[in-house]
């Protein structure tokens, strides 16, 4: 779906995601999304705490799981995940920590499996992801899904590709200082979601949602994969749709 820009596209998107947590309230039940970091879904986080500020939007039945973090990375670190989410979204509404779960950056590589083997567990204990958002690197990566990423991949310690290192680096204070891995939820982690959209906003995405949309389905542009589900919209602005 193309929207003249990316606020309208942003509060469309944060309706709906609204309008699943409220379904799920009625019904007694918790929504468990999957939430994305980077400055592409930063107005919908800021339009989800306008809902909740101003129209009552609660958020004690969201249960939450983040695509990936910086490893390693200390939760309070300015460029970590954890900052962005509470800064973002979770210091302004009514949700309970315990419900939020971000990849921790701070344990011994040799736990990391394990942490990651459980981080889907979880998930699945929860019911599984009813609500996916993503975004686009300039790799194809989702979450941190890198190329070569293989389409049944689940959560796992990832190395981040040269160009999203390069990236990164104006929020790191140069790409010497950004670190050279992530975790990341998979590929397959995230095809289990019922709902998945991903979002790009301005021309500088224009030439890897080109590929994502109409290439040829490859481990060289992860996001390709999203060709394979009937549960995925892309949801742009004219910037970013422009090479369609
Ligand atoms: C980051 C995140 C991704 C995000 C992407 C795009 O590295 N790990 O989840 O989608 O890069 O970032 P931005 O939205 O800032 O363009």
């Amino acid at each position: 779906t193309v929207y003249p820009d990316q606020r309208t596209a942003s509060v469309t998107v944060a309706a709906r995601i609204a309008k699943l947590i409220k379904a799920k309230a009625e019904s007694g039940e918790k929504a468990v999304l999957g939430l994305a970091t980077g400055v592409t879904p930063i107005a919908v986080y800021a339009e989800l705490v306008r809902l909740h500020k101003e129209e009552g939007l609660s958020f004690k039945n969201v249960i939450t799981f983040n695509l990936d973090e910086y490893f390693p990375m200390q939760p309070n670190a300015a460029q970590s995940y954890v900052t962005f989410m509470n800064e973002n979204l979770f210091n302004h509404v009514d949700i309970d920590k315990n419900n939020v779960h971000i990849p921790d950056g701070t344990l011994p590589q040799e736990d990391v499996a394990e942490f990651c083997l459980n981080y889907e567990r979880l998930i699945e204990e929860y019911g599984g992801l009813d609500f996916q958002l993503l975004g686009i690197g300039r790799t194809g990566h989702i979450g941190f899904n890198e190329p070569g990423s293989a389409p049944n991949s689940g959560t796992r310690l990832v190395t981040l590709d040269d160009l999203t290192r390069s990236d990164a680096a104006r929020d790191f204070g140069g790409k010497q200082n950004v670190p050279t891995k992530a975790i990341t939820m998979g590929v397959g982690t995230i095809f289990k979601a019922r709902e998945i959209i991903l979002m790009a906003w301005s021309q500088k995405k224009a030439p890897i949602v080109k590929k994502a949309v109409e290439g040829e389905i490859s481990g060289e542009v992860p996001a390709t994969y999203l060709q394979l589900s009937d549960n995925v919209e892309f949801v742009l602005d004219e910037g970013a749709a422009s090479e369609l």
